[in-house]
């Protein structure tokens, strides 16, 4: 892993500094289209740079600005599913960290544990819980980026959450409050390990976000975690999942997202 040569490659394309970095989840990338001066690259053209499989694109960065404030969005992710091992899979986290972006928010679409939530409701990313046994810390420990033992007592931001939760206010918005469980996929979760995540004070499950969170903590970033609750997930209620109505949730809230995400990064 050359982190150098992509990097070098995108700040000869990009001579831009970022404030503000943001990971767009599945269905979610609609959000670019509100950024002015766009500079975009496909993931394809950097030296180095695993390119994603899910939905048949590779993926984009793209540069931008929104009311002035630098932006630089990760469009499309690699999952852990995707079985390129885990350092591909935080190996866009790293580079976006390398632009000397303070604050990164990391978005995904999951399904909701908490019966009090809804498909089409908007979650803050409160706490997570790892028990994948997967970390991409494990492995020598990068002395330079941070901390061998990382601190995880204040992983997502509470001023960031703060921020969110007043600009909720503002649109209208009845934005939740919770813990994000990772679950590897690529299959979804059985009813008994749903009932498991929720014993173990999960409110939603997902496949993502809790990786590139470790390596943004790990580098010092501050970090806001937003999830789209596309489904109620297995077992809560008696019917099957399936992926369909993930996209056809997520595109329904596509421009609710897209406003909230906009009103924030404008109040960073
Ligand atoms: Cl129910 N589980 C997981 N792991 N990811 C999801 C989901 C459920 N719904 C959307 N994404």
């Amino acid at each position: 892993m050359n982190l150098k040569n992509s990097v070098e490659y995108i700040k000869e394309k990009a001579k831009f500094k970022p404030e503000i970095g943001i990971i767009l989840g599945s269905g979610l990338g609609d959000f670019v289209d509100t950024l002015e001066n766009k500079l975009t690259i496909s993931y394809e053209e950097i030296p180095g740079f695993p390119t994603a499989t899910v939905a048949g694109h590779s993926g984009e960065l793209i540069f931008g600005e929104l009311s002035g404030k630098k932006i630089v969005a990760m469009k499309g992710r690699i999952h852990y599913y995707e079985g390129l091992g885990i350092e591909k899979v935080v190996y866009p986290t790293k580079v976006l960290c390398e632009f000397g972006i303070k604050n990164l928010i990391v978005t995904n679409a999951c399904g909701a544990v908490n019966k009090s939530f809804k498909p089409g409701d908007i979650m803050l990313i409160k706490d997570h819980i790892n028990f994948t046994g997967v970390n991409p810390l494990i492995g020598k420990n990068e002395d330079d980026k941070g901390p061998r033992f990382l601190d995880m007592t204040y992983t997502y931001s509470e001023k960031l959450r703060n921020t969110a939760k007043e600009i909720a206010k503002s649109i209208d918005l009845d934005v939740k409050e919770g813990v994000y469980m990772w679950f590897t996929g690529p299959c979804y979760e059985t009813p008994a390990e749903i009932k498991m995540a929720e014993i173990l004070g999960a409110d939603a499950v997902g496949m993502s976000t809790v990786p590139e969170v470790i390596i943004a903590r790990h580098r010092g970033l501050e970090v806001l975690g937003i999830s789209c609750l596309t489904n109620m997930a297995a077992g809560i209620l008696d019917q099957p999942l399936n992926h369909e109505e993930v996209i056809e949730v997520s595109s329904r809230i596509k421009n609710v997202f897209t406003e909230f995400i906009s009103e924030i990064i404008k109040a960073i």
